[in-house]
This record gives structure tokens, sequence and C-alpha cells, in this order.
């Protein structure tokens, strides 16, 4: 069974976008690398403000025809094909597809809404595919709203992006239970919560250290922990260029950190199981 990842997190900013792209470009070369006989990895935008779309294809202009839209809006018979006729190649690597966002997205959740079956939209046609990809990653907005819990029902394993401040690390619990609720709610047995990944961490910020400290004891939280990403200016240069962040500079702290994540979830994929 094809993994796929969602990265998600009700707080803006806190690197989802950034995590998402570069995990999914990350494994793409990881496996072909590895001489993989399919490496392809798809990434599917789910939040109109379109961001990961923009840096892995160069453009956010997608609309009614060609984006995730058309496939939430598509037949149920029609939609599998749909999402095939969607997806385009990103500008990073023909081995990573996209299924781009459209600013359309924010309207769709009114569409659906009381619409029989609507969570299910992305979930539905995505099984259908899923098959062809050694992977599948899922970006998210920042709420709980209708398309991220459709982001969720499609997935297999939920990773939680977190800064180590405060406030953030509160709210984390909450955020695994809303997971947790969703696997039960909608008996989506696939889905766990299988990661939380620090993001923007300064050890020059005491409390940076002390919340990662912290984090690292929780008798849950602590096990969840999968990786530690710095705050490094490269990242925002990497996005402005519209670059992964490994062509960016390969040895920047952060490539190097992302590359550790990444290599953990390769490994998840060889194994198949946790
Ligand atoms: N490790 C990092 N170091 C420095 N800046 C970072 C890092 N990760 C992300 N950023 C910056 O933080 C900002 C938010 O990142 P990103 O867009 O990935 O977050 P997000 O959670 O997807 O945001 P949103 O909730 O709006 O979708 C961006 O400007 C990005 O360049
Ligand atoms: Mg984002």
């Amino acid at each position: 069974m094809t993994r796929i990842f969602v990265f998600t997190n009700h707080k803006g900013g806190v690197g989802k976008s950034t995590s998402a792209t570069n995990t999914a470009f990350g494994i793409a070369s990881m496996l072909r690398r590895a001489g993989a006989s399919n490496p392809r990895v798809l990434l599917i935008d789910t939040d109109s403000q379109s961001h990961a779309t923009l840096v892995t294809t160069g453009t956010k202009d997608f609309g009614a025809d060609d984006s995730l839209y058309s496939v939430l809006m598509a037949d149920r018979q029609n939609a599998a094909q749909t999402l095939l006729n969607c997806i385009v190649q990103s500008t990073w690597d023909e081995n990573l597809h996209v299924l781009p966002a459209s600013p359309m997205l924010e309207g769709a959740e009114r569409e659906l809404m009381g619409i029989a079956g609507a969570p299910y939209r992305l979930a539905d046609p995505l099984s259908r595919i899923a098959n062809r990809y050694a992977a599948i990653v899922i970006d998210t907005r920042p709420s709980f709203s209708l398309m991220t819990e459709m982001g969720l029902i499609a997935a297999t394993d939920a990773i939680v992006p977190v800064e180590p401040r405060y406030l953030e690390t509160v709210g984390l619990m909450s955020v695994i239970g809303k997971i947790n609720d969703i696997r039960e709610g909608w008996r989506i047995q696939n889905l766990r919560v299988s990661g939380i990944l620090v993001t923007k961490m300064n050890s020059r910020i005491r409390g940076h250290n002390h919340l990662l400290n912290e984090l690292k004891g929780h008798s849950v939280l602590g096990k969840l922990l999968v990786g530690v990403i710095p705050s490094n200016e490269a990242v925002s240069y990497a996005h402005q260029n519209h670059l992964s962040i490994f062509s960016y500079d390969p040895k920047a702290p952060a490539s190097k950190a992302y590359a550790q994540f990444v290599g953990r979830l390769v490994q998840r994929i060889a194994q198949g199981g946790a």
C-alpha cells in the first residue's frame, strides 16, 4: 500500500508547505539514487493559498479545469481520471508530480458542505491511482476545515510540524486529538499520527532548547518526534527562487536536517510497516 503523508497543523506558518514540498522532492530523489524501479512521488496541494504549487511548478495559475478543485467537483465515476488529467510535472524533478491547488478551493468547501460523501472526494479517487506512486505527500491549509479533513481521510501518516514555542507545543495535544477524532469518527483505520517535526529550531534561544527537551521527555509526544529542522535563512531564499532546499544549497543546515528526516520516512516506506 502506498504511504500517504499529510502535513498538518491548524497553526499558520509552522513550515507545513516547506516540509511537504521538500519531503516530496527528497523522497523521489532518495528513491531514484537507491535505484528504485518506481521513484515517483505525488504532491497534493489542498491549500487555496497555493504556496506548495507555486514553488514546485513556478506558477499558481490553476483553476476550474486543471486543479484539485476539478477533482472535488467531478462525478464519482470520472474523479480518478480527472485527477490523473490534472497532475503536472514539477519543475524540481521529473519524478515529482503535483496535483495543484487553486484559489477556487476556498469556494469548494462551501459548495461541498452537506453533500453526502463530500469528505471522501479526495480519498476515493486517490485510492484508485495511488499505486502509480512510491509515496504521496499532502500539504494542508492552516485550519481544520473540510479541505484538511479530506486530506487526513485520504492519508496513512499524519506528520505535525511545530515550532519550538510554548503556545505551539501546548496546541500539539489538541492537533493530535483532532487527528485521532478523524481516525475514529470516520473509521479511517489506516490513518495514524506518525510524527512530530520540530521546525525553525534555534539552538541559541534558551526557550527553544527547553521546549525541545520537554518534548523529548514527554511520555507520548517524545516517541513521536521524527526530526528537528533548524531555523535557516536558506529556506526563504530557496522559496524565492522556486527551488527545493536541497537544490538551493545542499550544505545548508536545513538541507541536512530535511535529508535526515526524509531518510527516516524512506526507511518506513521500504519496511512497509511502522
Ligand atoms: N526552517 C526554516 N527556517 C527559516 N524559515 C523557515 C523555515 N521553515 C519555514 N520557514 C519560513 O516560514 C514561513 C512559513 O513557512 P511555510 O509556508 O512552510 O509554513 P506553513 O505552515 O505552510 O504556512 P501556512 O500555515 O500559511 O500554510 C515561510 O516564509 C518560510 O520561508
Ligand atoms: Mg502552507
